[in-house]
């Protein structure tokens, strides 16, 4: 009965046990875990634009061939993603339309252009450190592809993040225009990276009901705060200052105290007002177009396969 299932349920989340793709689930759980993953997933190939944006100008064939295996694991990344999406019910091909007609979101951060090399190296440094740390903690979902997909991307955003910190430490033993530049990309990078764990406790709609599913083990602000306290001592080490005046360590609490983030301009990112948002998903949609012939072919491929096993 709907009534025993709800209760299976209910007694598989507190259990702390995983949801698999054959088990009832509430619609309103489908739901909320098909808008995470598909905004998601959307984030990684988004998030290819960027740095993508580099490729052809890294310094060294050691920067490039790095750079190149990271657009590439991103890529990879997008591909879990839209085949855990996909247990629930959904098409890779809606999710994908979804994007382009903007009705699906993806990530604030790919909506900043890449304007130094050295943001090839803040990218790794703080968007994956961000990623990392909100990441982690999904690998615990309740949703079991959804956990599983987070572990293999976990460990390589974890690679991702040395490579770019590495890099950065290349520029910072460099000259002082290669620190300056260092310094300069991260005063860009350093607020918008905040936003991505989105908004403030207060206003997160979704926050309290993924919670008690366990898809969300945190809330938005305490990841925050973990990864604060987690960068500042590498930019220390870096030998960089973070763009804000009112961080500093508070022993009361044992973290850093930190400035709001403008919530106004993430709201602007969100709602596509971003310096790169129209690029962005005006490149995807391109990219989409000229592959029609691929999907196309594939297609008829597979109705001939049908056919002829049929006859
Ligand atoms: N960028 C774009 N949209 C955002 C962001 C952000 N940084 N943060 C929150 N939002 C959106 C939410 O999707 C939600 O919109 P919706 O209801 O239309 O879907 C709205 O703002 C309100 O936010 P919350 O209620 O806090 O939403 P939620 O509980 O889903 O938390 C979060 C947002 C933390 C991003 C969560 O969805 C999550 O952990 N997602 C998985 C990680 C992820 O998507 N990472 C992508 C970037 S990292 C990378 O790819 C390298």
């Amino acid at each position: 009965s709907p009534a025993e299932l709800e209760e299976r349920f209910d007694a598989t989340i507190a259990a702390d046990q995983r949801i698999e793709p054959r088990d009832w689930m509430p619609e309103a759980y489908r739901k909320s875990l098909i808008r995470q993953i598909a905004q998601h997933a959307h984030s990684e190939i988004i998030g290819m634009q960027p740095e993508g944006n580099w490729l052809l100008r890294a310094p060294s064939l050691r920067r490039k061939a790095i750079l190149l295996a990271k657009v590439q694991d991103e890529a990879g990344h997008g591909m879990y993603l839209y085949a855990a999406a996909e247990t629930l019910g959904v098409d890779r091909e809606e999710l994908t339309e979804k994007l382009i007609d903007s009705r699906q979101k993806y990530s604030s951060i790919f909506n900043y252009p890449t304007l130094s090399w050295a943001d090839i190296g803040v990218i790794g440094w703080l968007v994956d450190g961000a990623a990392i740390c909100n990441q982690v903690p999904l690998c615990r979902c309740s949703y079991g592809p959804y956990a599983r997909a987070m572990i293999r991307i976990c460990k390589e955003e974890s690679f991702h993040q040395r490579q770019g910190y590495e890099s950065l430490l290349a520029l910072a033993n460099g000259t002082e225009a290669q620190r300056e530049m260092v310094q300069e990309s991260t005063n860009r990078w350093w607020w918008p990276s905040l936003m991505m764990f989105g908004p403030a406790d207060g206003d997160s709609p979704n926050t309290r009901q993924s919670m008690e599913w366990g898809i969300k083990r945190h809330t938005n602000d305490e990841l925050r705060q973990r990864f604060v306290d987690m960068t500042v001592p590498q930019a220390e080490a870096l030998g960089v200052t973070l763009p804000d005046p009112d961080l500093r360590w508070n022993d009361e609490r044992g973290a850093y105290d930190f400035g709001e983030p403008d919530w106004s301009e993430f709201k602007a990112v969100i709602s596509g007002a971003g310096p790169a948002n129209r690029q962005r998903l005006a490149h995807r949609r391109r990219a989409h177009e000229n592959g029609a012939w691929v999907r196309e072919a594939a297609r008829a491929y597979a109705d001939k396969q049908a056919a002829r096993a049929e006859a």
